[in-house]
């Protein structure tokens, strides 16, 4: 990440509320993904387990199988905190991960509104501790993340 680089600050910042959110990540992860199926409700078909679609938001995050993909997720999430300062060697994992989700119809603009669902399940969980510099941390840490998912959608990584 050369752009907007985390100050030490930031960092500690992310790490801080990390700590409070990762003691339930799935509770966190489902409140994320509540508010990303009310902003963009067709993003639920992209989501379909032994070629079955979900006709309900609900049954959609109370199945198993998406269980495990929130909890990939926040892994996902829980990484980038770990290594805040070695951002770069996420780099291959994350392009890949794009890739992979670039393969499965997800547009790249709508990890924009996964961003936004991401703050607001952090303001959810965090309240008054979610301060406008925590959440400029996580948004710069957010891009970062997604900058390097990006790749997975560019021709020439293919
Ligand atoms: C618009 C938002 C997203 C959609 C529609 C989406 C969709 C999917 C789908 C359909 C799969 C395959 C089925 C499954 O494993 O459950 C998947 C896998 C996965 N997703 Fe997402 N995803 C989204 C956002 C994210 C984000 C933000 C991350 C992490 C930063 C992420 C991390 C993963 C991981 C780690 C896997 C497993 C990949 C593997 O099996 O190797 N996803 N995603």
């Amino acid at each position: 990440m050369e752009r907007e680089e985390l100050s030490v600050p930031q960092k500690e910042l992310i790490r801080e509320s990390w700590q409070t959110v990762s003691q339930d990540t799935l509770h966190h992860g489902t409140v994320l993904f509540t508010r990303l199926f009310e902003l963009q409700p067709e993003l639920i078909l992209l989501f379909h387990y032994n070629a079955s679609q979900f006709s309900e938001v609900q049954e959609c995050l109370s199945s198993e199988d998406f269980m495990e993909h929130i909890r990939n997720v926040m892994s996902v999430i829980d990484a980038a905190v770990s290594c805040l300062d070695c951002l770069p060697s996420l780099d291959e994992f994350l392009t890949g991960l794009g890739k992979k989700h670039c393969a499965g119809g997800v547009k790249l603009e709508s990890f924009n509104i996964v961003g936004v669902s991401l703050l607001f399940a952090l303001e959810r969980g965090l309240g008054a501790a979610f301060t406008p510099d925590t959440r400029e941390a996580w948004t710069r840490l957010y891009s970062a993340v997604v900058r390097a998912m990006s790749r997975g959608w560019d021709p020439q990584e293919e």
